[in-house]
C-alpha cells in the first residue's frame, strides 16, 4: 500500500533527512518550507515520488497551500512538522522574539490545526512533529524559542486528548531532540553533547513506526531532562545557563 507524507520543514537539517529516510522506505512525499532550490534538489532523489510546494508558516494562506500540496500527492497519512526557527536571545532583541513566535507558535498552530482537522474528517492520521527538550523548561538564553517549544508540546498533548475523546483514531509522536548540528545552532557557540541530523532522524523514522507518544533524543537528554524535572524553583531561577 502506498504511504503519503507530509513534510513542512523538509529544505534543510532535520526535515531533509528524514524526507530521505522516508524516500528510501518508499513514500509518496509533499515537502514544503520557503526556499524552493533545495525543495527541488531533494525531488530529484525521487521525482515520480516527490511533490513541491513553497509554504511560509507565517502567512495566512499557509493551510491553503498545504491542502492543495496534499492533493497532489493524492492524501497523506503522515503530517510531519519540522519547520522552526529559534536564536539566543539574551538582549531580548524584539525582531527575535516576535518572528520566533510568528513561526513556532502562530505558523505550528495553522498548519498543526490544518493537518488535525483534515485527519477528522479523513477518519484517521498520523500527526508527529518537532517540538524540543527546550520546551521542557524556560531557558534564559532563548526565551521565545523555550517558551514556543512548551506551547508546541501542550498544544499536542491537548490535540491526542481532544481525539481521543471524539473516538478519533489519529496517532500523535511528539520529537524533543537536544542539540543538533543544523543551520539552527550556527551560531558559534559551543554547544555540548551536539548530535548528527543523520542519526536524529533515523530515531525520529523509527519512533513514527512505532507510534511513540512522546520520544527525547537521545538518552544523554532524557536523563538530562528527568533531572531538570527536579530541580526546585528557586535553584534553577539562579542557574547559569
Ligand atoms: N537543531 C537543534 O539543535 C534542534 C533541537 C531541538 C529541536 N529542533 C527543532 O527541529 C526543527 C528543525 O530544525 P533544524 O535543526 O533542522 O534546523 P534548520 O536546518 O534550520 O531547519 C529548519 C526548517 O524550518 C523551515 N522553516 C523556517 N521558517 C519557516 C517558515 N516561516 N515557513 C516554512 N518553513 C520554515 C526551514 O526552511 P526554509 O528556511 O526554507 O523556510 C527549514 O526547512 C525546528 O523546529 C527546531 O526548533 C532543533
Amino acid at each position: 500500500m502506498t504511504q503519503r507524507a507530509i513534510i513542512v520543514g523538509a529544505s534543510s537539517g532535520i526535515g531533509r533527512e528524514v524526507a530521505l529516510l522516508l524516500l528510501a522506505e518508499g513514500w509518496h512525499l509533499g515537502i514544503a518550507a520557503r526556499r524552493e532550490e533545495p525543495l527541488l534538489a531533494l525531488q530529484r532523489e525521487a521525482p515520480e515520488r516527490v511533490h513541491v510546494k513553497t509554504i511560509d508558516v507565517t502567512q495566512p494562506d499557509a493551510d491553503i497551500r498545504l491542502l492543495s500540496l496534499i492533493e497532489d500527492v493524492g492524501g497523506m497519512d503522515l503530517y510531519f512538522h519540522a519547520s522552526g526557527i529559534g536564536r539566543q536571545n539574551r538582549t531580548l532583541e524584539p525582531a527575535i522574539e516576535l518572528s520566533t513566535v510568528e513561526t513556532n507558535a502562530l505558523g505550528f498552530t495553522r498548519m498543526v490545526g490544518a493537518a488535525y482537522r483534515y485527519f477528522s474528517e479523513q477518519g484517521r492520521g498520523h500527526l508527529a512533529a518537532i517540538t524540543s527538550i527546550a520546551g521542557t523548561k524556560g531557558l534564559g538564553p532563548a526565551p521565545a524559542y523555550s517558551a514556543t517549544k512548551a506551547l508546541q508540546a501542550n498544544y499536542l498533548q491537548a490535540l491526542e486528548q481532544q481525539a481521543r475523546q471524539r473516538g478519533l483514531p489519529i496517532d500523535f509522536t511528539d520529537i524533543r531532540p537536544g542539540f543538533v548540528d543544523t543551520a539552527l545552532l550556527n551560531d558559534h557557540f559551543p554547544y555540548p553533547m551536539m548530535m548528527r541530523p543523520e542519526a536524529v532522524a533515523r530515531d525520529i523514522v523509527k519512533s513514527i513506526h512505532r507510534r511513540r507518544h512522546v520520544r527525547i533524543i537521545d538518552i544523554r537528554y532524557r536523563i538530562l531532562t528527568a533531572l531538570w524535572r527536579m530541580v526546585p524553583g528557586w535553584v534553577w531561577r539562579r542557574m547559569k545557563l
